[in-house]
């Protein structure tokens, strides 16, 4: 048996052994990325380094990073989908191409010293090409080159055509809905990727189906993506080849320990065993009854119990209303196996198995109160609700939008959390009339848009850039006006339209305070200062009284920005050169955000 903490420590020691620095885990809700909620691949964080900013740890980087993707949160329950999983990625900003990074993958994945894996049980997929870019030949000889040392002469396939027997079918050319990766805003760096498919079942004969048919079985299963950002899509829409190519990878823990296994699926391995047991303990109920039942809620807590411990707190918007959502949709499961009373039970075995994230032990009572919160609230109006939503369905064909935000209003149902109930029922929802009705009243969340969950490239305009460095500019001026050291950012998003940063403090802020901060930031404007970066180890930075962002851990070196005589914040960038760029600074509202937490929103005109 592999377990999550081997299988990771030797990927990130397979990098580093090829000149890579490894980086911590970055916090799940993202800084300064307005794209997306939560950080829902490896690359996230790198982001601003994709973009060209410089890495203090060099070109090539390795790490870990916790992962929450909502939205196959309906698809959690079959043999893979996951709300939270781990991502093992290999990044080569600017370094190392298309080739070296085939060639990686495939050692690791098949040397006996590595992972060992069977090169026969293979399978990988390429860019097909299309008008903007054409097939993407490199791949498919790096590719080739790596079969043949393990004596597998191979050849391409049509996607579409059932795989015959002939074994050396191993490469399928893909379109780019599934083969070319961002970006997700209008414009930004992309390209296409080679994903590594590995047959779980082979004592199942040959693969027989087409690609897909393979892939909906479960026969075959994706571990690992290698993107290869090659080209900028500029405002034109014209793909340009960039001076600065990267690589970008992410390989799942879960999928992975789950094949070095040899299970077939993800629960049944050391991320899940103890959580499982745990579920089949409380209830009196076995696993192999309750398969659907037992993932769902056990993916849920899990994955609540990170959102959590990275800062967030259950309500009907943006990221407290996912949190919401994964915490009630694992209740009314439990109700399936007449559990109650259950989610920190199941909670705390979640601390048991990653014991490796320093988070969770810090915030475990803050985590364990919200759970209990949530579950008791929704309890209120849990067995109303459901006899309500029985009543609304009995005999339909179709649930009206009325009804559907009754039940959200009233019972605390998610909307989407109704829907899939509806569906399993057969009943329809009238989505028309449901979504006149939920923005009637301004209640449909954000997140209910899907656009807000899509990962992709942070939108790095100039705008955003210059709002950045306001927002060092302010959190000094805040720290400074209200002579509090003990005020640290906690919390930070960026859009090309405004700034909004969240500090600790306990009392509203009075105007002549609000005014006073804003004219400091605008002195700081007139000033022209140069914004300067440096590197340095997180040790040194605290030493030189550099700001760190709440729930960050650092890698052993890191960028310093510096506005000087006023600001030192440790931070990704990127930053403007001069703040005499940023124009007028000006506060829009300041209001609470959370028990104990202000937020300032403001723009630059
Ligand atoms: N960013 C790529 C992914 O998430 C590697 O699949």
């Amino acid at each position: 048996m592999i377990t999550r903490k081997e299988l990771i420590k030797k990927y990130i020691d397979f990098f580093i052994e090829k000149g890579h620095k490894a980086i911590p885990s970055a916090p799940l809700v993202p800084e300064n990325d307005p794209t997306v909620l939560f950080t829902t691949a490896g690359m996230h964080p790198l982001v601003p380094y994709l973009l060209g900013e410089k890495h203090p740890l060099g070109k090539r980087i390795v790490d870990a990073q916790k992962c929450i993707r909502t939205p196959d949160i309906e698809d959690v329950g079959d043999n893979r989908h996951l709300t939270f999983f781990e991502m093992l990625g290999n990044w080569s900003l600017g370094d190392y191409f298309k080739s070296e990074s085939i060639e990686w993958s495939f050692e690791f994945l098949t040397e006996k010293k590595w992972l060992g894996l069977d090169p026969k049980r293979i399978y990988v997929t390429v860019f097909m090409g299309d008008k903007n870019s054409p097939l993407d030949e490199e791949s498919i000889n790096s590719w080739k080159k790596q079969f043949k040392k393990a004596g597998i002469n191979a050849k391409i396939c049509d996607y579409n055509k059932k795989i015959s027997k002939d074994t050396n079918l191993r490469i399928f050319p893909l379109p780019a809905k599934d083969n070319w990766w961002g970006p997700a805003g209008k414009t930004g760096p992309c390209g296409p990727c080679t994903e590594i498919f590995y047959d779980v079942s082979p004592n199942k004969g040959g693969l027989q189906g087409t690609f897909d048919e393979e892939i909906n079985k479960f026969r075959i299963i994706e571990i690992w993506n290698n993107v290869f950002m090659e080209f900028n899509k500029n405002k034109e829409e014209n793909f340009e080849k960039m001076k600065r190519q990267n690589v970008d990878t992410g390989m799942g823990v879960e999928r992975t320990i789950a094949i070095l296994n040899n299970k077939e699926n993800v629960f049944e391995t050391d991320s899940f065993e103890k959580i499982i047991k745990k579920v089949e303990k409380l209830s009196n109920k076995k696993y192999e009854n309750y398969q659907k039942e037992m993932r769902i809620i056990a993916d849920h807590i899990k994955a609540s119990v990170f959102i959590i411990a990275d800062g967030v707190t259950p309500s009907n918007t943006e990221r407290g209303y996912v949190l919401r959502r994964l915490i009630r949709r694992a209740i009314i499961y439990g109700k399936r196996l007449d559990l109650q009373d259950f989610t920190v039970k199941i909670a705390k075995t979640v601390f048991e198995i990653y014991d490796d994230y320093e988070e969770l032990e810090k915030n475990k009572e803050e985590i364990f109160k919200k759970i209990q919160d949530e579950e008791d609230k929704f309890n209120l109006t849990l067995e109303k609700g459901l006899k309500q939503f029985n009543k609304m369905t009995e005999g339909k064909k179709e649930l009206s939008g009325k009804d559907t935000f009754l039940l959200f209003q009233s019972y605390g149902f998610p909307l989407e959390m109704t829907i899939e109930m509806a569906k399993e029922k057969n009943i329809k929802i009238n989505e028309e009339d449901f979504k006149k009705e939920f923005s009637t009243h301004q209640k449909l969340s954000q997140t209910a848009s899907a656009g807000t969950f899509k990962s992709g490239l942070a939108d790095n305009s100039k705008a955003t850039t210059a709002l950045h460095t306001a927002a060092h500019l302010l959190l000094s001026a805040i720290r400074m006006e209200l002579k509090d050291d003990s005020i640290i950012q906690r919390g930070s998003n960026i859009t090309p339209e405004r700034l909004r940063l969240d500090f600790n403090f306990n009392r509203k802020l009075t105007e002549e305070e609000i005014q006073k901060i804003e004219d400091r930031v605008n002195a700081a404007i007139q000033k022209s200062c140069e914004v300067i970066r440096e590197e340095m180890s997180p040790e040194e930075a605290r030493k030189q009284g550099a700001l760190g962002s709440f729930g960050h851990k650092y890698g052993s070196c890191v960028s310093v920005y510096t506005v000087s005589g006023f600001s030192k914040e440790i931070c990704t960038g990127p930053h403007v050169k001069n703040t005499c760029e940023l124009g007028k600074f000006k506060i829009l509202k300041e209001e609470s955000s959370s028990a104990g937490i202000r937020r300032i929103k403001a723009i630059l005109k």
